[in-house]
């Protein structure tokens, strides 16, 4: 390499351009392959060079060493706090507050527009830059001084370690940026599962993971978190004048910050109530918490000359969500039987409203839960409930036990059939262990009808028990043998002639139900419903399927030695292959009816792959479609994908595509190549 000084930068602009695109943008440019290649080649060369070794180098975003403890850093602005509203009469009070303000200003007369953003629950932080680069990074602090964090926002890769500014444009000389540090609920819920599995404390929630992240001695345990950031301001700058709160959004953004996209400018405060509730019903459809949305005004004269109250400006304020989370009282700890024989105990609560809806009832997972969590029953809890998800017991307060508390107990023996629990060896789950165990049939039956596999609407958990009780149900087999019994069912009290016929109308139409469905019903141990689907590759068929040895199974998208051992396990048993016959002989599909591919269609020998929704075709239709013309649908774009096919709101794959010079399509096009109208597209030569 002739000019490796050269090489690193061009490699590091690369590589930034397309974190940003990636983190920043969420619109990804370069393939996983090409960026990877990229990251060795640099790694490589800074190897070899360790004179062109950098900070801000993006290798460097693993993590640098740790720090001992993390040095003081004074603000140069102070970072302020918020005042709090809460429905509309409150923020119109803010608003009165202000404008008499503004009249005694002289500014009585200003036309006011307000910016309304999500209140992110995260964690506060400021990033200064020095000539475009990123120099210090802080916690909030006191508002005053904060904590230097510096090393661990570097692995942060929406935070940009250089300011993307165009050609030509001097950096301002010194910026602090200011946003909110959190870490997006799905990798939260993974973090807490992790923790949970490792029997170590969880988190209560997403701030306090997102800030036990921040504070990782070891940058490097930073680095496994994927934290992310939401800029929404400039604290303090030495050569930027922005007159208003929109432009200085519009300028980070231009700067390659992360500013969210949904802020929205609006002209009046009942403009501003409504912006607020809509950012309220979004609350459970985004990626990161929210506890509010902030109201700023836009003017940043106005916003001078109104100043602050003590630590909160009077040009903003935090209109608050009602809290996700309430205290109760733990009235006892029952335990369920799953229908893997899991013992699962839950929480019954004295009825409390959590965010809009009453609460009676929540999950405890297992025992090693309880007794993380350090519950007693009796004790007052901490109930926390987010969007659709099931009601969780964040943990006791302690400091107010009067000492009539009781421990809980996990029964030895299960509550359903009262044989003895096991505990297999490195599970934490107790479990019954015999298979007849009338709670475990019931959950089994209750999943087999469920939505995702059979969908036998009209046989939910209350109905599945009275068949179970009468003797009418005790196989998956048993259920097509209903009709029979119509006579019995019809006498039986609460069910009408009606009901029962639905019923009976939902069972036979369940006959016809693709193979994975009734394989992910099967309740096989490890065997989901994406995994069920996988299996039919190698087992298309109810006969492929008894014949299939565990290296065959094995060979499915996804399926290791585990899960083909259970499922060979589940077909070695004779009453489990005598269910199966039973079911066949009822009638269900045991062939999946994948059309045999064609040598000679429209789109024999290519490789499609469909991104985005499309309007004539559901997605099993169009897949099916383009295997009856010969071709074969896959999941990811790559070198070897013949086009894409992109439907309404195509996702990253789009992108993908027209980065590796895919050809892509759309609905009509696609239309036009399966009715032999048009040929296949083909790849640009080069
Ligand atoms: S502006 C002068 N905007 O809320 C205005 N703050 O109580 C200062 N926060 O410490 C903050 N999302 O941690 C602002 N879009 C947003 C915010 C936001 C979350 C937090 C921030 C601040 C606290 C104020």
């Amino acid at each position: 390499m002739s000019d490796p000084a050269g090489r690193v930068a061009e490699l590091r602009e690369l590589i930034d351009a397309a974190n940003h695109a990636y983190y920043v943008l969420d619109q990804p440019t370069v393939a996983d392959s090409e960026y990877d290649d990229w990251m060795r080649e640099l790694e490589a060369l800074e190897g070899a060079h360790p004179e062109l070794a950098s900070d801000e180098s993006p290798t460097r975003r693993v993590g640098a060493a740790p720090a001992t403890r993390f040095a003081p850093v004074e603000h140069r602005r102070q970072m302020l706090s918020l005042a709090n509203a809460r429905g509309a009469e409150e923020l119109a009070a803010w608003w009165r507050r202000a404008r008499s303000v503004m009249e005694q200003e002289g500014m009585g007369s200003r036309e006011t527009t307000f910016v309304v953003e999500p209140k992110i629950d995260g964690l506060a932080i400021s990033l200064t830059y020095e000539d475009g680069r990123f120099t210090q990074g802080a916690t909030r602090g006191d508002g005053v001084t904060g904590e230097d964090v510096t090393a661990n926002l570097r692995t942060i890769r929406a935070i940009p370690a250089r300011m993307r500014l165009p050609d030509g444009t001097p950096p301002p000389a010194v910026v602090e940026v200011r946003g909110e540090v959190y870490l997006p609920l799905a990798a939260f819920a993974e973090l807490n599962a992790t923790r949970a599995a490792a029997g170590l404390p969880t988190f209560a929630n997403p701030r306090n993971s997102a800030a036990g992240s921040l504070r990782q001695i070891d940058p490097a345990a930073t680095a496994e978190r994927p934290l992310s950031i939401w800029c929404y301001g400039i604290g303090y700058s030495e050569g930027l004048d922005l007159p208003s709160h929109t432009a200085a959004l519009d300028w980070l953004r231009a700067a390659g910050f992360r500013v969210n996209p949904d802020i929205r400018v609006v002209g009046d405060i009942e403009a501003v109530h409504a912006e607020c509730v809509s950012w309220e019903e979004r609350r459970g459809s985004v990626d990161f918490d929210i506890d509010g949305a902030v109201v700023k005004i836009d003017d940043v004269d106005v916003q001078e000359r109104l100043g602050a109250v003590g630590r909160a400006p009077r040009w903003a304020i935090a209109y608050k969500f009602p809290p996700t989370t309430a205290v109760t009282r733990l009235d006892g700890i029952m335990v369920s039987v799953g229908r893997t024989g899991a013992l699962v105990p839950f929480a019954q609560l004295e009825p409390v409203s959590v965010g809009g809806a009453t609460v009676r009832l929540a999950t405890l997972h297992n025992q090693d839960d309880v007794a993380r969590k350090g519950l007693m029953i009796g004790d007052r809890v901490i109930v926390q409930r987010a969007g659709d998800v099931i009601p969780q017991v964040v943990g006791p307060l302690v400091q107010e036990r009067t000492g009539d508390e009781t421990p809980f107990v996990m029964p030895d023996r299960c509550p359903a059939c009262d044989t003895p629990v096991v505990q297999p060896p490195g599970e934490v789950q107790m479990r019954c262990p015999n298979r007849s165990c009338p709670a475990q049939i019931q959950q089994g039956l209750f999943h087999f009808a469920s939505r995702g596999a059979m969908d036998i609407e009209g046989l939910g958990e209350k109905t599945i028990r009275r068949f179970y009780e009468e003797g009418l149900l005790t196989s998956f087999a048993d259920i097509y043998d209903l009709p029979a019994h119509r006579d019995r069912l019809i006498a039986m009290e609460g069910f009408k002639d009606v009901s029962v016929d639905n019923l009976l109308a939902a069972i036979e139409a369940s006959k016809a139900r693709p193979w994975p469905r009734l394989l992910y019903g099967l309740g096989i141990r490890h065997v989901g419903a994406v995994t069920a689907e996988a299996l039919v590759a190698v087992a298309p068929s109810l006969d492929a399927l008894l014949a299939a040895d565990v290296e065959t199974l094995a060979q499915a998208e996804g399926v290791g030695p585990v899960v083909a051992e259970s499922v060979r396990e589940f077909l070695s048993s004779d009453a489990n292959v005598e269910l199966l016959e039973r079911l066949r002989a009822a009638g269900l599909t045991v062939v999946h009816d994948v059309p045999a591919a064609p040598a000679d269609g429209p789109l024999t020998g290519r490789t499609v792959v469909l991104t985005g929704g499309l309007e004539a075709y559901s997605r099993d239709d169009a897949k099916r479609a383009v295997t009856a013309a010969g071709g074969k649908v896959t999941g990811s774009v790559s070198k070897s994908t013949s086009f894409v096919v992109a439907g309404v709101d195509p996702g990253s794959k789009l992108a993908k595509a027209e980065s590796l010079g895919v050809p892509v399509l759309d609905e009509a096009g696609l239309l036009a190549v399966l009715s032999g109208e048009s040929p296949p597209p083909e790849r640009a030569a080069g």
